[in-house]
């Protein structure tokens, strides 16, 4: 991939796909091809062929899919399972019947079995049953990733995935119900911080530890990822350092100059003690990632302040109203 080379990002407005945008202008590609859901409904499948067969397009990444947090994705999971499946099977075939050199599908470390051994290695996907909240979501994500590994195998198409980590960073999505677990809690303390809250609750004890990583850290590796790797098994992405939510909680106090007190509701479910990725693989292809994690927390807040992301409160929507589709 050079900087000539046409490259097609699907889901480019999301929080993946924006930082894929902004590391390839920065690196000075010059031939970026982008659409949005109004212009390529990527759920179209003769839509989509269409668009291939009238593009010549070199290079796919897929950073489009249906994604959300635990209780989105397990009250709609056939929303999850139908339309992750689709993405996958109609741009992956597409792709594979329209000349593209390379493909990089994106999985995640949440479709790992959920009683994996810690740090997830990428030979422990499918040796045990998955999370139930996020199974549809989880199997359509497989689905995507062995269709790759297939029309590798099969027509020796050189289509790739990587599993990263959870992430973070500018663009995500701060939405009160949908979001992650560090947008919610970013969301969470700067509201008491204005509120002067006296507390802010915490679900559980605080030890589950998690691993995190700043997108544009992930941007940086996926490039390496299509330069420099080749193989039809999956390769993990992350920091490879996992922290105790409750230091995540004091990291964010800190950060948001929360003052009251941080409480930990011990009522509440705990889930998976540890989840951290095994990133030996990648990181014998010369990445890692630059941000600390304090680092990365301060500039997204930095960014959620200048683009006064929490602002207009009751709007259910944030993306749409975010990028002027809708207003209050
Ligand atoms: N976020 C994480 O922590 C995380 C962790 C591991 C793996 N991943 C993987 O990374 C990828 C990107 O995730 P993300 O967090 O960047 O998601 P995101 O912010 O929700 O972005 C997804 C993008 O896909 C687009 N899209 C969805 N359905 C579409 C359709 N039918 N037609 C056209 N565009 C469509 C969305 O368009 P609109 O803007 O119009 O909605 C959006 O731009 C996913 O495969 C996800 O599994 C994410």
């Amino acid at each position: 991939m050079d900087t000539k080379s046409t490259v097609f990002v699907a889901g480019h407005r999301g929080l993946v796909g924006s930082a894929l945008v902004r590391m390839l202008k920065n690196k000075g590609y010059e031939n970026i091809l982008l659409k949005s859901r109004d212009e390529l409904d990527l759920l179209d499948q003769a839509a989509v062929n269409y668009f291939f067969q009238q593009n010549k397009i070199d290079y796919v990444i897929i950073a489009a899919a249906k994604v959300g947090g635990i209780l989105y994705n397990s009250r709609c999971q056939a929303d999850f399972l139908y339309e992750n499946l689709v993405i996958a099977a109609t741009l992956i075939n597409a792709a594979a019947n329209n000349g593209v050199r390379k493909l990089l599908y994106l999985g995640s470390s949440c479709i790992y079995p959920k009683l994996a051994e810690q740090p997830l290695k990428e030979e422990y996907l499918l040796t045990g049953p998955l999370e139930p909240t996020n199974e549809g979501y989880a199997i359509a994500k497989i689905a995507g990733l062995k269709l790759c590994e297939k029309y590798n195998m099969q027509y020796g198409k050189c289509f790739i995935s990587a599993m990263p980590t959870n992430l973070y960073g500018p663009g995500d999505n701060f939405h009160p119900e949908n979001s992650h677990v560090i947008p919610g809690m970013m969301r969470r303390f700067h509201f008491a911080t204005l509120r002067n809250d006296p507390e802010v609750v915490v679900w559980g004890t605080g030890s589950p530890r998690r691993e995190f990583l700043h997108v544009d850290d992930l941007a940086e590796g996926l490039h390496v990822l299509m330069q420099r790797y080749h193989d039809p098994q999956v390769i993990n992405i992350g920091s490879g350092e996992d922290i105790p939510i409750k230091d995540l909680a004091y990291l964010m106090k800190d950060i948001t100059g929360y003052k009251g007190e941080i409480v930990f509701d011990t009522t509440k479910p705990d889930g998976t003690p540890r989840k951290v990725m095994d990133v030996s693989k990648i990181k014998a292809l010369d990445w890692k990632p630059d941000y600390s994690l304090e680092e990365g927390l301060r500039s997204t807040y930095e960014w959620v302040l200048e683009n006064k992301i929490f602002e207009n409160d009751d709007e259910k929507d944030y993306r749409r109203l975010r990028r002027g589709e809708i207003r209050l």
